[in-house]
């Protein structure tokens, strides 16, 4: 087992801290320094200057587009933007109280039956799968959230980018040009983060010579949990049950006093800001004026600067993605999805590396139960 340079000290096997399970060039982090890179590009060049679907070919590509090669993704991208009938109407089965995120797994694995060439694992068809599945994941959490509040779904446009898209179908209404570019930041932001747990799973399921599809499920399930992208809709929760500024000291005190973890602080990698929370912070602050409702922003600043005095914690992705999101009138409940709808890019980059030179991951468990136990018959024990 290799360990990472830019591991801090006293990585244990335990969680697979500092282990590089791979060899990837899609992205870095370095914990130490607060530094994330996607394919040798900083995170702070890539959130000021490019745009999501730059990112989506620049993880795929390892380089950056041309201006025609950009243009040809985003046809190719905004040609697969809708959805199969049939899983339209699959999706109107489901009980009106499903969890979006868990909506988006069972689609993810259904979409596998109408993709005629998805067990074609070739570069030229999986990149073709990527596609499909960067355009559509979009398309399935703004319908999911539309059938359960008993609408139709909104027809993708398709002349607009991945992230005014979303917006457009989640609300009807074409957004405005500062919510659709804080979207579009914000899918840059999230869209790749080296060997996290959805990553991993993902590359796990891939490297068995298993289909897109079928890594993408697996990765959609582990992002779910609330350690992993689960953790945004946490952090509104806690926001909104705190309720006002002045509850705030208390309530983090007494939360930290009883052992009990603060969502969106501390990461596994990273040991001081992580990189992507600096452009977030300023995004909550943006979208709280532009709303004309700093509460949020305020509450979260304050909920930081008690984090970081009592327990050294700073926040992460996912601490102001959440008041961010609140500002723009998303759903609680789309936040986690929100995450996948970006981090497709990052985990259809690592299949398709994983393809190109695939070994299967099969690490070994260190056995620390009993040997030589002799068999009672089952009439005779105890
Ligand atoms: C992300 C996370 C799982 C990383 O875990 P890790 O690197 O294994 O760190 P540990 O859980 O071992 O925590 C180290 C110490 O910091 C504390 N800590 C870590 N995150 C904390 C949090 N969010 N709130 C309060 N205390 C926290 C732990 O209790 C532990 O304290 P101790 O040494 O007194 O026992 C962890 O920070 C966490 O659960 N955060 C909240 C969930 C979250 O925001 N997840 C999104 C990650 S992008």
């Amino acid at each position: 087992m290799t360990t990472k340079a830019n591991t801090p000290a006293g990585s244990s096997a335990a969680g697979l801290r500092g282990v590089a399970a791979a060899t990837s060039s899609i992205s870095d982090v370095n914990g130490e320094k607060g530094e994330l890179i996607y394919q040798g590009y900083n995170i702070h060049d890539l959130a000021k200057q490019s745009t999501f679907e730059e990112v989506v070919f620049l993880l795929w590509n390892k380089q950056l587009p041309t201006a025609p090669e950009l243009q040809e993704l985003e046809q190719s991208l905004r040609a697969e933007y809708g959805l199969p009938s049939e899983i339209i109407a699959l999706m109107k089965q489901f009980p009106r109280e499903a969890d979006p995120i868990d909506i988006l797994r069972t689609v993810v694995s259904a979409c596998e039956f109408y993709d005629s060439t998805a067990r074609d694992l070739s570069r030229e068809a999986s990149v073709r799968t990527a596609i499909k599945l960067t355009s559509q994941f979009p398309t399935i959490v703004a319908a999911s959230d539309r059938i359960r509040k008993g609408l139709e779904p909104v027809k993708p446009d398709p002349n607009l980018n991945i992230a005014a898209n979303f917006l457009y179908m989640l609300k009807g209404e074409i957004p405005s040009e500062r919510d659709a570019r804080i979207f579009d930041v914000c899918l840059i932001l999230h869209a790749d983060h080296e060997l996290n747990a959805s990553t991993f799973t993902a590359r796990v399921v891939a490297g068995t010579l298993a289909d897109m599809y079928a890594a993408v499920t697996g990765a959609v399930g582990a992002l779910s949990g609330p350690l992993h992208g689960g953790a945004n809709t946490a952090v509104m929760k806690t926001l909104l049950e705190i309720g006002s500024i002045e509850n705030v000291e208390p309530f983090v005190k007494r939360a930290l006093a009883e052992k009990r973890k603060i969502m969106g602080f501390g990461h596994a990698v990273y040991k001081t800001e992580d990189p992507r929370a600096t452009h977030l912070r300023e995004f909550s602050k943006q979208a709280g004026e532009l709303a004309g409702d700093s509460k949020w922003y305020e509450m979260s600043r304050k909920v930081e600067e008690v984090i970081k005095s009592e327990k050294g914690l700073y926040p992460n992705v996912d601490f102001f993605s959440a008041s961010t999101y609140y500002m723009m009138g998303i759903p609680l409940d789309l936040y986690t999805p929100i995450f996948a709808i970006s981090r497709i890019s990052g985990w259809t980059g690592h299949i398709l590396e994983q393809y190109a030179d695939n070994k299967l991951i099969r690490p070994r468990a260190e056995y620390i139960g009993a040997r030589d136990l002799p068999y009672v018959p089952r009439d005779q024990r105890a």
